[in-house]
């Protein structure tokens, strides 16, 4: 399996994490090389911006907010993900531009032309090989880990979550390598889709 740039998408709770972690534990079974990260990625920089920005102490206004994220990004991007690329790794990465798309773009309404561009600037133009987008029925929402009031974004409304998954379909639609999974199935049913994924986008060899 040569390196690839696995990421996952999707709103809150969607099951990034559960599956991320699968599916590297899958890999690394199978002797692959693989790092696995989420924005901000544990990068000391990286960390304090994205600390800053979902501080309920602060009333970030959404432009402040988009390039705070993609001073994140772009931390993160370069100091991590990059490098793991070219040693070979495979990165799955959590979260990735698709993200700034969906919440900047769609929920607090800035133009996507201005985001795709900071995106671009944020990640030296690095695209993934493959974006799985996470999607499941707002009834999951409340009933799916622990309703903590964690962080200012998980204090958004009903309404503005249904707006993330209109974006989300939307921007995926428009996005190469990307593809929707359909997130209200058990773990393992969805586990096996993202493997059936990544056969199909030539990523693992079919067996
Ligand atoms: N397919 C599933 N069916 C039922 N519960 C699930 C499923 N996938 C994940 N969960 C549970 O839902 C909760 C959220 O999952 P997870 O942390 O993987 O989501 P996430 O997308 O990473 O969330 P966040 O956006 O907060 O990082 C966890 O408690 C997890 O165990
Ligand atoms: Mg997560």
């Amino acid at each position: 399996m040569k390196a690839k740039f696995i990421v996952f998408e999707g709103p809150d709770r969607s099951g990034k994490s559960t599956q991320a972690n699968l599916l590297s534990d899958y890999l690394s079974q199978r002797e692959a090389d693989v790092l696995l990260t989420r924005e901000p990625g544990g990068d000391d920089v990286a960390e304090r911006i994205r600390r800053l920005v979902l501080d309920p102490a602060h009333k970030v206004s959404p432009m402040a907010e988009l390039l705070l994220y993609e001073a994140s990004r772009a931390q993160h991007t370069q100091q991590k993900i990059i490098p793991a690329l070219e040693a070979g790794k495979t990165v799955i990465c959590e979260r990735y531009t698709m993200s700034s798309c969906a919440y900047q773009g769609y929920g607090r309404g800035i133009d996507m032309d201005i985001i795709n561009k900071l995106n671009d600037i944020a990640t030296l133009n690095l695209k993934p090989d493959l974006t799985l987008v996470l999607l499941m029925s707002d009834k999951y929402f409340t009933e799916r880990g622990e309703y903590l009031f964690s962080d200012r974004l998980e204090r958004e409304d009903e309404a503005f979550r249904h707006k993330m998954r209109k974006g989300y379909r939307e921007i995926a639609a428009k996005t190469a390598n990307a593809v929707i999974i359909d997130a209200d199935k058990p773990v393992a049913e969805i586990h096996k889709t993202v493997l059936r994924e990544l056969s199909n986008y030539a990523i693992l060899d079919g067996e």
